[in-house]
């Protein structure tokens, strides 16, 4: 295995537990074809870890267990694929709509395999939310701007289900800027959090937006005035 490769010291097994092995071959899988394939920029390939699989594998923190999970834009896997390796009791579907990106992601469920599901779609088609509505968690990260992936991911959501969108920096900023529109569309508790602060040196931060609970009913009663 190349250095590249190595994963620093134990935060593997810290971060994957049983599935150390499974992320290492992740990332070989990404180091060896993602560049070629247009998944990931070449500048990416020496920090595979911390920045890609370290820093999407920590989202598990966040996740209740045996929970229903859709990675939203899930491109080269990132944050779905570390997800479910770390957390195998989820029931996780990748959705993705490019062609060639969904032929990967199949690729690399088949190749380690996981029990994940690959869906062709973007978030907001009508078929996509009927058939992966009622989500307990909806996973996004670099996919587009807070309020424009509030409106496709929180449909994709049970009321009380929670968005979990992996920011960066501009988390705060971010939050601040789209809360009241993010609000208008059944977004409750925003917050920002931190995960894997004890593992990793720079932790991730992740936006989390929780779907209103009274959205179901009052989408219901709009429905019903209009039919009526
Ligand atoms: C910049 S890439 C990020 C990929 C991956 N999440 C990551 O962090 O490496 C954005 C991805 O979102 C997908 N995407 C864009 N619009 C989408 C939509 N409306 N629904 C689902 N996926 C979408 C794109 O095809 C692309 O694969």
């Amino acid at each position: 295995m190349s250095e590249l490769l190595s994963p620093p010291g134990d935060v593997v097994e810290r971060v994957f537990g049983d599935g150390a092995s499974v992320a290492i071959k992740f990332a070989a899988l990404l180091a060896d074809h993602g560049v070629e394939r247009g998944l990931i920029g070449p500048r990416e390939v020496e920090r595979l870890w911390d920045r890609h699989v370290f820093n999407s594998g920590v989202l598990a923190e966040l996740v209740p267990q045996n929970c229903r999970a859709v990675d939203v834009g899930s491109g080269a896997g990132l944050p779905g694929i570390p997800l479910a390796i770390a957390r195998p009791d989820l029931r996780l579907t990748l959705l993705e709509p490019m062609a060639r990106r969904v032929a990967w992601l199949q690729e690399v469920v088949d190749t380690l395999g996981l029990d994940v599901e690959v869906v062709r779609g973007r978030a907001e088609e009508p078929e996509v939310r009927r058939r992966l509505g009622g989500s307990d968690i909806v996973t996004a990260r670099a996919v587009a701007p807070l309020e424009r992936l509030a409106k496709w991911c929180l449909p994709l959501l049970r009321p009380g289900g929670q968005m979990l969108a992996l920011k960066g920096a501009s988390a705060a900023e971010e939050l601040q800027r789209d809360t009241a529109a993010v609000a208008k569309m059944g977004g409750s508790r925003q917050r920002v959090a931190s995960c894997g602060a004890e593992v990793l040196e720079v932790p991730t931060t992740v936006v989390v937006v929780e779907r209103d609970e009274q959205v179901g009913r009052r989408d219901g009663g709009r429905r019903r005035r209009k039919d009526g």
